[in-house]
């Protein structure tokens, strides 16, 4: 089976970072989320990995080229983001046999072995992964028939036929390029993936599914990103690298290089990256701080907060997430008041 990830699109929903940073790489417990897929593909088996890759482009393949992959890996560029269905268009050449495609930008705890064998062992010509949501209306939802085969999906029902919702991860067999072929773009001009299911279906191949029982996360927004990282540093394992004079509570991973002032104290579930200072500052459970950070005289809690970036005097910051190389200070020179240079469409809570 080969593996199709995507790790295209614009990311309008994670504005500003996504303008520099594409989305799939915002970094989930310090690791990229895009690498949390490839990991999850090549456990189900895949020898040959292709990523498909839009608006930043350069980043992402050097980003995944700088670790070594038990998989060969090519990049396909997708010119322009047309939808999930257009992917597999764009890799036609590299779809020869069964693949698995899932998006860059989900999470699973439990990975996809067990799925990747159901579909092998029935033969499917497609199977999809299902995990139940309290709010189908904001999702593609299957709706099953009596006898459990799938009879259709909707995206985005006002009244959802069930609380089944698409996780973004699908097997396929190469017939999928006849159904994206045969499809038209939806009212928002994209070749939409369950177009291209549906018609799988009213052409009478089989379409199986199977049920996702561990948490899934599809990070689409900024709330997603720390849900995900709040899920993930629930498994932290306790490590101390760094050199550590401060308060250790709970668990907590602590990287070489990294200092920790005897004023300070940590409070797990945290994760901090490599050559980092915290002086006199306070990091509170669910933060990720990447590496070369700065945390002086300052609280962080519930965060992520990316390579390079600085926190000085700048009292308690939560929920909050830090691109890379982001400054906040807190410094006494006048005029007096708050002081932003802030990139277009930021967002700025002031407690
Ligand atoms: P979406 O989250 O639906 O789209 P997006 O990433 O552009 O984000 P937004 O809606 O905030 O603008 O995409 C799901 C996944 O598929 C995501 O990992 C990006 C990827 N993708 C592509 O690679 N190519 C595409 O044409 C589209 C639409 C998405």
């Amino acid at each position: 089976m080969k593996g199709l990830i995507l790790s295209g699109g614009y990311g309008t929903r994670l504005r500003p970072i996504t303008y520099s940073h594409q989305k799939q790489l915002i970094p989930v417990a310090n690791k990229p989320i895009l690498f949390y897929a490839i990991e999850d593909v090549i456990e189900a088996g895949a020898k040959e990995i292709g990523i498909i890759v839009g608006p930043n482009k350069e980043q992402v393949i050097e980003t995944v080229k700088s670790t070594d992959w038990n998989a060969e890996i090519d990049f396909i560029y997708q010119g322009e983001p047309k939808g999930l269905a257009h992917t597999i268009l764009v890799a036609e050449d590299f779809l020869d046999d069964e693949f698995v495609m899932y998006l860059g930008d989900n999470i699973l705890r439990e990975g996809i072995v067990e799925h990747a064998k159901k579909f092998k062992e029935n033969n499917y010509d497609a199977s999809i992964m299902l995990t139940e949501v309290e709010n189908p209306q904001q999702f593609g939802v299957a709706d099953i028939n009596e006898d459990g085969t799938i009879k259709r999906l909707v995206e985005k029902p006002k009244v959802p036929p069930s609380n089944l919702a698409l996780v973004g991860i699908y097997f396929f067999k190469p017939v999928i390029l006849e159904a994206c072929k045969s499809i038209k773009p939806s009212w928002r001009n994209e070749f939409e993936i369950t177009d291209a299911i549906q018609w799988l279906i009213d052409n009478g191949y089989e379409v199986g599914w199977t049920k996702v029982n561990g948490w899934w996360k599809d990070t689409g927004k900024p709330e997603d990103i720390f849900e995900a990282n709040r899920l993930i540093l629930d498994d932290l394992t306790h490590e101390i690298k760094g050199e550590v004079k401060g308060e250790i509570r709970g668990r907590v991973s602590i990287d070489e290089g990294t200092k920790v002032n005897e004023n300070s104290v940590i409070k797990g579930p945290a994760l901090i990256g490599k050559n980092c200072l915290i002086k006199d500052g306070y990091i509170g459970p669910y933060t990720s701080i990447g590496n070369r950070c700065e945390i002086i005289n300052s609280e962080v809690e519930d965060s992520v907060v990316m390579d390079g970036a600085k926190r000085i005097n700048a009292g308690n910051i939560v929920d909050s997430m830090i691109g890379r190389g982001a400054v906040i200070e807190k410094n006494n020179s006048l005029p007096k008041g708050s002081k932003f240079i802030i990139g277009d469409n930021s967002w700025v809570g002031i407690g």
